[in-house]
């Protein structure tokens, strides 16, 4: 399988518990290295623009409102198959889903206050990196 990048944000109800850590060793324990990583209070106009593909939808402004609540860690992670196994390692979106043993099922609160995000497929992977980081800031 080839080695890829995916991108990861470790939510405002994780750090506010000061689960960064325990979140980080589960991608570096799965394989997954972090290979960019920046600890940020997203703005309203970052959040809305990241999260621009859900306007429609009736979560859009309580998703935003989350999503700036607190202090975030945007990450790159780096690994065989990286997409496909940090969305393995998170567990579903909503935490009542998720399997034994992932991130969400441990640790989210809800479907709003999930712990983590990861990207969907290595297209929008490669749009989301370029969001938060220059290319410089990448370290393999
Ligand atoms: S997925 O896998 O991205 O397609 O999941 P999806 O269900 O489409 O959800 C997209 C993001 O919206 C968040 N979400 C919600 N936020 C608040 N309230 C409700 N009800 C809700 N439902 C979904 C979900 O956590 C996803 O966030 P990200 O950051 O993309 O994981």
């Amino acid at each position: 399988m080839a080695v890829e990048r995916t991108f990861s944000i470790i939510k405002p109800d994780a750090t506010r518990r000061n689960l960064t850590g325990k979140i980080n060793a589960r991608f570096e324990e799965k394989g997954l290295r972090i290979v960019a990583q920046r600890r940020i209070w997203m703005s309203q106009q970052q959040a809305e623009t990241f999260y621009g593909v859900h306007k429609e939808r009736p979560f859009f402004k309580d998703l935003c409102k989350f999503m700036t609540s607190g202090p975030v860690v945007v990450q790159v992670l780096e690994g065989e198959g990286a997409v496909a196994k940090n969305r393995e390692i998170m567990g579903a979106t909503n935490p009542a889903n998720a399997a034994a043993g992932t991130i969400r099922k441990d640790f989210a609160e809800s479907i709003e206050a999930n712990s983590v995000h990861g990207s969907d497929s290595p297209e929008n992977a490669a749009i989301e990196i370029a969001f938060f980081f220059a290319g410089c800031e990448i370290v393999g």
